[in-house]
Order: structure tokens, then sequence, then C-alpha cells
């Protein structure tokens, strides 16, 4: 089932999220299914719990979504229960940023270029993976969601005058999504 997307302005996308509970398997499939019917809707490429209003640690990315500019995420798809971040490169790159919680804006957002991850995939096994370039990014994008972070808090405090509009418009409802959307 396709849920709508909470907007900027959300209680839900600034409250941290709380650890999924993984003996509650079905639950947490059935919500993984509606997340990624709701991503796929959507045309994006990732998207979190609270996104969904829903308070918890699960985030899916699907990377095919832009495989035609990243040839190298054509079957690139992850479910991550409870993702933890162990370890992060000094390195780090830019890149403009979007999210399906703030229509119509995109910003240059800088970031580690590398990064490491324990998560529970959707079948439940522990998983350490290693993430760079453009998965790194969509994942590190979406892990902040689970704290309470939105990538335009990010962005350098010359170019968020230019997104202060934009942001304001959302908080007035002032925003058409081409997929279901709610603000509370
Ligand atoms: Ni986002």
């Amino acid at each position: 089932m396709k849920l709508p997307i909470y907007l900027y302005g959300s209680e839900v996308l600034r409250e941290p999220a709380k650890e999924a509970d993984l003996n509650d398997r079905e639950a947490i499939a059935a919500l993984v299914e509606d997340m990624k019917e709701t991503l796929a809707g959507a045309d994006g490429c990732g998207l979190a719990a609270p996104q969904v209003g829903r308070s918890l640690r699960i985030l899916i990315v699907d990377g095919t979504v832009v495989s035609d500019v990243y040839g190298y995420l054509k079957d690139f798809r992850r479910v991550m229960i409870n993702p933890v971040l162990i370890e992060e490169s000094e390195e780090t790159s830019e890149y403009s940023e979007g999210c399906l919680s703030v229509p119509g804006i995109y910003a240059d957002v800088r970031r580690p270029s590398r990064i490491k991850v324990e998560y529970y995939n959707g079948n439940f096994e522990k998983v350490t993976e290693e993430f760079d370039k453009f998965a790194c990014r969509m994942i590190q994008h979406e892990m902040e969601h689970l704290d309470g972070h939105l990538f335009v808090d990010k962005v350098a405090p010359i170019r968020r005058k230019m997104i202060t509009r934009k942001l304001q418009n959302i908080l007035k409802g002032r925003v058409s999504t081409r997929y279901r959307s709610k603000l509370e």
C-alpha cells in the first residue's frame, strides 16, 4: 500500500527514530513493502520510515531509478533495519541532493566519500558493508532522516538563504507533489 509522504515541517521528520524490534518481523516486513511501493510510486531513490510517519530506524534505497546516470547502480537496492555507521572517510565530496519530503529543492551537500555500515537486511541477517560514490550518498542521506535531520540543515549558510523562501512555501502548503503527501 502506498503511504503519504510527510513533508518538511512535519514533526515526525524531526524526531530521532526508535530502533525497530527485530522480534516483530511481520510488522517490519509489511512496513518495508509499503515503503517500497511508496518509493516506486514517487520515482525516488531512497526513503526512510519517518518520511511515511513511522518513527523507526528503517530505510530503503533503490539505485535502479538513477542507473541511467550511475550505471553501477543498475541492480543496487538495499533494505536497512537499525543501520549503524561504524566508519566514515575523512575524504569528503559535494553533490546536489533532493528529498521527497522537501519537494522542489536541490542543494549541494558535503559528506564523507566512503562509509561502513552495520545493519539488518530485509531477511533479518546482520550485514557489514562498505559504500562509496552515489550509494554512499543515498545511504547517508537516509540515515540522517533516522536522527531527525534533513539535508537542507547541512546546506552552507550563503546557499541556505536561496532556499529559505521555498522552504517557507512548503510550510504554508504552497507546494504540489506528484505523490500523496501530508504536512502534520
Ligand atoms: Ni530525504
